[in-house]
């Protein structure tokens, strides 16, 4: 078939969102070799979010739980997973959160006022804060850090050999972390990993793959989406100083703000979905078997679900909002994303005077399959 567009021109890998805002307008449901079929627009991404029989989420032949799956096999899965972001789970998180942030920010204020967000700052909290949740140890965070930074390139060269080595080596880490808690039978509640350990599906255990991809799924998900956050959070802060001092005066409005600026620039770029049979999407025809990319960035910034879509209100209604998807596989970590956010952000406002983007080095922009920012450089006025 005929491409509609080429995403990897360099127009797109320049501004991607400005780019994807263009083939809302231009091509809503478009074709291309390498993605298959991207779907810009707000209703035709719910319509796809609303019939999970004719948009299948099992995409690869890999086990992914419970991302990769349908209903029937999908439920049981999700309803594992869904307590371990429990209010009061995240809740007795809030603290270990509180400290990390704190403590990240003390470390770094050491170092002076000109900061990178991107590498000195969001991947760090990323996961420092992954393996607290999980129980893991502080030696795993720099080879996570390498681990998510070899698997983004590998992704952007569709290097299918690279990302099949680097799956194992994520495999081998947390088969082993599984290995240790075994070996010293480890209880329920010691941590989340031993946790999930115990659970039970059909009247089993869960196997070790399924730990494993259930693990590997919240790492990836976690690292990737929690870092493009909170850089894209600082950027906005940094550039609008009207915001930044509205959210000093006011926690209050913190997570309606967090929503709304992660919503015109949003962290995760897309998401994947394979036809089961024919059907009709934004007027186009999509024959059964074929790649569908549920385009994010473009569908939450679509004129149509949202007036002055590109800009930011704090005070704008949530509905509408696919930051956190919609429909059976809507994120279940959202609350936990949410509080951990909120304490990033209210312990920088704590621990700093102000912020403001570097006029001599400008931030540059993430290109697919990551979103955001690439780098952010900031000057910080600590306390
Ligand atoms: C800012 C941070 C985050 C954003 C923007 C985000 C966004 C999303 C979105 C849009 C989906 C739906 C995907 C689809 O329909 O295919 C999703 C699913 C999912 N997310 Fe998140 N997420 C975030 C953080 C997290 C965290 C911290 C975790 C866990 C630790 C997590 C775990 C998951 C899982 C397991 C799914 C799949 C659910 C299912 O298939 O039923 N996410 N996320």
């Amino acid at each position: 078939m005929k491409s509609d567009w080429n995403p990897e021109s360099d127009r797109v890998i320049r501004d991607q969102v400005a780019a994807y805002d263009e083939m809302r307008e231009r091509c809503p449901v478009a074709h291309s070799e390498s993605r298959g079929w991207s779907v810009f627009r707000h209703a035709d991404v719910m319509q796809i979010l609303n019939d999970h029989p004719t948009f299948s989420n099992q995409v690869s032949r890999h086990q992914s739980v419970p991302n990769g799956m349908d209903p029937p096999e999908h439920t049981p899965f999700r309803q594992i997973i869904e307590p371990y972001f429990s209010p009061e789970r995240v809740g007795a998180f809030e603290p270990v959160c509180r400290e990390i942030s704190s403590d990240l920010l003390s470390e770094l204020s050491v170092g002076g006022s000109d900061v990178e967000v991107m590498s000195d700052l969001a991947s760090h909290f990323a996961v420092r804060i992954q393996c607290a949740f999980l129980g893991w140890p502080s030696s795993l965070h720099e080879p996570l850090l390498r681990w998510a930074e070899q698997n983004q390139s590998a992704t952007r060269a569709r290097d299918r050999v690279a990302l099949s080595t680097l799956a194992s080596e994520l495999d081998a880490i947390v088969d082993d972390l599984i290995q240790q808690r075994s070996q010293c039978g480890a209880k329920k509640d010691d941590d989340v990993t031993a946790s999930l350990m115990h659970e039970t599906v059909h009247g089993r255990r869960l196997s070790n793959e399924e730990i494993s991809s259930i693990l590997r799924n919240w790492t990836v998900g976690e690292l990737g989406t929690i870092s493009a956050s909170i850089g894209i959070l600082i950027h906005h802060l940094a550039d609008n100083a009207e915001h930044q001092s509205t959210l000093r005066r006011d926690r209050c409005v913190l997570l309606a703000a967090m929503d709304e600026i992660l919503r015109v620039h949003n962290p995760l770029h897309s998401n994947r979905r394979t036809t089961t049979c024919p059907t009709q999407l934004g007027g186009r025809d999509l024959d059964a078997g074929e790649r569908v990319d549920i385009n994010w960035i473009a569908a939450n910034r679509d004129p149509s679900a949202f007036e002055d879509a590109g800009m930011v209100k704090f005070d704008r209604s949530p509905k509408n909002n696919l930051l956190y998807g919609a429909g059976i596989h809507v994120c279940p970590g959202a609350p936990l994303a949410r509080m951990e956010m909120r304490v990033f952000m209210e312990s920088l406002l704590d621990q700093t005077l102000g912020f403001h983007l570097q006029p001599e080095s400008p931030a540059s922009l993430e290109s697919y399959p990551a979103s955001g920012y690439a780098t952010v450089p900031i000057h910080v006025q600590w306390k």
